[in-house]
């Protein structure tokens, strides 16, 4: 695939200090690991830019060849999946949106559910989420609305968004007394399961019981991990509310995968975090991994998922790698 792009982290051409640089300082700089493990100039991809698959990718495995799936000829029921950390600002809204606009570019029907009352998956797509008369809030709490009415188109073929705004918060209180109130979510979604091939549910950071209603609708869990030393504080947390979600509410509930994000191959220090995170996680680690780049926040502000941003960039074939690695798994159809 011929990619281009413009200075970019791995690039020859943004050198430490340039906008697009990390904002860690660099602990250490390795030449040969500059071109082949963060986005080079060519825009390729981490750990694609020596020969074919089949070399070490970024997470130190061999890198696989994901191919372009089948076309889909019909659609439905969806599959379900939470993105879920309960630290803030690992890239979980960001995945949502690309990999949602990846799996649409590949013909799937997506829906994106905003459950974070910040609202920032709803205010991505541009929407002015605090002036919406219905939002998911009102599809928890309320009766008589239909799930149709609130879901939104966006901008980009295949992908519908139910958003949300601040209205969420009180939802957590309110639903506290509600019969199945772990339940609800998986309610309101069902009657549209049969129209999309995928639902991503974009999680606030905590694991509350707007977190637990996610994890009891989902078929399955894709946890982004920012590299930095502490990405594993509070995993266990996590992964023990999967297990007990799994246990008393949501036998079918299985992590999908654990997505390395904000990716620096020039630095040991990403290297070494992606290295125990694989050494925790072992398979269930994608091999694809996403870089920090600044077309990140670029595009959030231009209200665009970044495979339409910025099309040919390193970072917009990544998400779209993610998409066909996560249907090769059988994350999705
Ligand atoms: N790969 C990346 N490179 C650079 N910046 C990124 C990357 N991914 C996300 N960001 C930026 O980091 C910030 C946090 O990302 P994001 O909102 O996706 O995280 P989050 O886990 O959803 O946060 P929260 O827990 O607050 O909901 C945003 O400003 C986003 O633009
Ligand atoms: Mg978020």
């Amino acid at each position: 695939m011929a990619l281009q792009q413009t200075a970019s982290p791995g690039s020859a051409d943004a050198p430490a200090g340039q906008p697009d640089a990390p904002a860690t300082p660099r602990d250490e700089f390795d030449a040969d690991q500059f071109e082949t493990a963060s986005e080079s100039s060519t825009g390729r991809l981490p750990g694609t830019e020596s020969a074919g698959h089949g070399s070490l990718g970024p997470t130190g495995r061999p890198m696989p060849d994901f191919p372009e799936p089948p076309v889909l000829d019909r659609h439905g029921p969806a599959r379900i999946i939470a993105m879920c950390n309960q630290k803030g600002g690992v890239g979980k809204t960001t995945t949502t949106i690309n990999l949602g606009a990846a799996l649409a570019e590949l013909g799937r029907k997506v829906l994106l559910v905003d459950f974070d009352p910040q609202g920032a998956l709803s205010v991505g797509f541009g929407l002015r989420a605090h002036e919406l008369d219905l939002t998911i809030y009102n599809l928890l709490v309320e009766r008589g609305h239909d799930v149709r009415e609130v879901i939104q188109p966006t901008r980009t073929r295949n992908l519908d968004l139910l958003p949300a705004n601040i209205d969420l918060s009180a939802a957590e209180v309110q639903l506290v007394g509600e019969v199945a109130r772990e339940m609800v979510l998986a309610r309101v979604l069902r009657p549209v399961l049969d129209d999309y091939d995928v639902v991503l549910i974009d999680c606030q950071p905590s694991l509350g019981l707007l977190t637990v209603n996610a994890l009891t609708a989902s078929h399955g869990v894709i946890i982004p991990l920012e590299c930095e030393f502490f990405a594993m504080r509070g995993v266990a947390l996590l992964v023990e509310t999967i297990d007990k979600v799994t246990d008393r509410l949501n036998p079918r509930l299985q992590i999908d995968g654990i997505l390395a994000t904000m990716y620096d191959g020039r630095t040991l220090h990403s290297r070494e975090v992606v290295r125990s995170v694989v050494d925790h996680f072992q398979d269930r680690v994608f091999h694809t991994v996403i870089s920090r780049t600044v077309k990140f926040p670029d595009a959030t502000l231009a209200a665009e998922p970044i495979t339409q941003y910025a099309p040919t960039h390193g970072a917009a074939e990544a998400y779209r790698q993610l998409a066909r690695e996560l249907i090769s798994r059988g994350g999705a159809a």
